[in-house]
């Protein structure tokens, strides 16, 4: 064989490589679909960020990570729950990552210093977490799968008037989702006629409820209702117990954050009997509920995913569709907009993003802590469908 015809048979060999290998050539080159996931992963709320990262890595366990032709890389970063830290990070992972997708947010303030780090990098950011009602509406990039304070504290307060609790006091943390809580559960409760007779503001970071607690026993009402963010809210029902005002007759409701799952069985009898408002229980009725708590646990040692897990995997869900209704191309606004009018099943029940808001409706249900097989458990017993933030 001339060298001539070696030649030209390489050239045919490698044309009709060409020709073959072009789809897959093209696929292996789509750049990676990248998400940027900020989450408190140290601090008083790294219960959140272990839940959320839990359950970001079970979705991809579920469904894969390669969505229409792009592989999904999440960037897990730290900011400590601290704003300025989520801030920094944001704009590094816009700037210098390149990330098609902000996500996490374990505290409003973080989501709240986000925003405009979304809207001037034009990247969706969606909240898996923070839960304040007026956040989705400062910036046009945000989308939110977490719920928000006005679903919860409307719908105690709605509970608190059919139960005819005559004299309520709140105590909540003192930020963000606490002032709307204790507005939004004043306003419901006295908008026919009911009072609060009390309201008290506790530290957002290392509460010592001792002090207040003792106010409140002296006051004497006949329920207290409480929003304390997941991971202090630990040590609450501990010291309710402690000072007695369980003895003294004093019902403890609040939002479900009090009664976490992540830590129910960790607080003992002093939990049982208290009554809250939420959108997710780990004993939520359903056969998906029931898959999702299983693989949940057995990927996590056994640990029981809670309202911030559920948050997250509901979170991947969004992305995910958007990204496969976009063919794999969606960048920005496209992304938003494929995210706007999502409606499916999560282990917390039916739910949707507003396609009006980019806000999550949701079913919210007020459960009772009742021992079962030796655990404790949020057992659903009322539902208010559809509830929007
Ligand atoms: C919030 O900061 O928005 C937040 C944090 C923890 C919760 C609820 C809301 O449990």
């Amino acid at each position: 064989m001339t060298h001539r015809q070696l030649s030209k048979r390489a050239l045919l060999v490698q044309l009709a490589c060409a020709a073959a290998c072009l789809p897959s050539l093209a696929l292996a080159q789509a750049p990676a679909f990248k998400v940027g996931l900020i989450l408190p992963m140290t601090g008083p709320f790294a219960s959140t960020g272990r839940q959320i990262d839990a359950a970001v890595k079970l979705y991809m366990a579920d469904n894969g990570s390669d969505v229409a032709g792009r592989k999904i890389e999440v960037i897990l970063r730290d900011d400590g729950g601290v704003p300025d830290q989520s801030k920094r990070i944001a704009q590094e992972l816009v700037v210098n990552d390149k990330v098609d997708v902000l996500a996490g947010f374990g505290i409003t303030p973080s989501a709240l210093a986000v925003g405009p780090i979304a809207t001037q990098g034009k990247t969706p950011a969606v909240i898996m977490a923070a839960a304040t009602t007026g956040i989705v509406a400062t910036s046009p990039y945000l989308v939110r799968t977490s719920y928000t304070l006005s679903q919860s504290a409307g719908t105690m307060a709605e509970w608190v008037k059919r139960q005819k609790i005559g004299r309520v006091m709140t105590m909540v943390s003192d930020y963000g989702p606490g002032i709307d809580a204790e507005k939004t559960f004043k306003e419901h409760v006295e908008r026919d006629g009911g009072k609060v007779v009390g309201e008290i503001r506790v530290p957002m970071r290392n509460p010592d409820f001792a002090p207040y607690l003792q106010k409140i026993r002296d006051e004497k009402p006949d329920a207290l209702f409480v929003f304390i963010p997941s991971g202090p809210a630990v040590s609450l029902m501990k010291q309710f117990t402690e000072r007695g005002l369980d003895k003294a007759g004093v019902k403890l409701i609040g939002d479900g954050g009090v009664t976490d799952d992540d830590t129910l069985n960790d607080m003992g009898d002093a939990a049982l009997g208290v009554v809250t408002s939420f959108h997710y229980s780990a004993s939520h009725d359903s056969a998906l509920n029931k898959k999702f708590v299983a693989a949940f646990g057995k990927a996590n040692n056994g640990m029981r995913p809670n309202f911030m897990a559920v948050g997250g995997y509901d979170g991947m869900h969004a992305i995910y569709t958007a990204l496969k209704a976009t063919k794999g191309q969606g960048k920005g606004m496209d992304l938003v907009d494929a995210m706007k009018g999502l409606s499916f099943e999560s282990p917390r029940g039916p739910i949707q993003i507003s396609a009006q808001t980019r806000d999550i409706v949701q079913d919210v249900y007020i459960r009772k802590v009742e021992r079962k097989n030796g655990q404790l458990w949020n057992t659903e017993i009322d539902t208010v469908k559809a509830v929007t933030p």
